[in-house]
């Protein structure tokens, strides 16, 4: 049986007061922290990497959901799986092999995901996606928080689950109570929020 998750994107959050952050968040329910890893190359932005990652590890025992947006994912999954990330979603856009790589992220101890843009078609991934844990369904270009949902993609969701009824489906990018209604109808069960759910909530230190 499929579980509904809820994973607040951290990119949201303030970084100046991360681990309150993150307790913040699994206080108020939260299944998974989800960790935006961007390298300024596969998405024109920076933001975090391994050592953020290990040392919000030693504040929580939460599952730390990172996502790679990275033009080399194969080359960060062992600092990953020291840093203490629980699932590791590369895109699969950026790997000329990603069925080995799900391997790899395996062999290192973490579950395996992989990410689509919201230009690539779902088909890519059918001939290996029962080998992952997850696939991730972008509703946004990645690279940035606080854009609009695109509601285009919606029947890619569909389209997996349909298939894949066992696989969890994430979505990621413009979610909020406008639209996860529509994205859980079509089958999705892992929702990634950042602006809503960082909006909707008192800040750390209030600006
Ligand atoms: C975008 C990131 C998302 C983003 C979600 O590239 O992958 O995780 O931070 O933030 P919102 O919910 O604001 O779109
Ligand atoms: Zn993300």
């Amino acid at each position: 049986m499929l579980q509904a998750k809820i994973a607040p994107s951290m990119l949201s959050s303030d970084f100046s007061c991360l681990a309150e952050e993150a307790k913040r968040m699994v206080d108020a329910g939260a299944d998974y922290l989800h960790m935006d890893v961007m390298d300024g190359h596969f998405v024109p932005n920076l933001t975090l990497g391994a050592p953020i990652v290990k040392s919000l590890r030693k504040h929580t025992d939460a599952f730390l959901d990172c996502h790679l947006m990275v033009s080399d994912p194969a080359k960060w999954v062992e600092d990953f799986a020291k840093a203490g990330a629980s699932q590791y979603v590369f895109h699969h856009e950026a790997m000329e092999n990603p069925s080995k790589l799900i391997d790899t992220i395996h062999a290192a101890g973490m579950r395996a995901g992989v990410a689509l843009k919201p230009g690539t078609p779902a088909s890519v991934v059918f001939e290996y996606a029962n080998k992952a844990d997850q696939i991730l369904v972008m509703t946004v270009e990645p690279g940035f928080g606080g854009q609009s949902f695109m509601m285009g993609c919606v029947s890619k969701v569909k389209e997996l689950r349909d298939r894949f009824p066992q696989l969890d489906i994430q979505v990621d990018g413009g979610l909020d109570l406008n639209n996860i209604g529509e994205v859980a109808a079509a089958g999705a069960n892992v929702i990634v929020a950042g602006t809503s759910i960082f909006s909707s909530c008192y800040a750390c230190y209030p600006e």
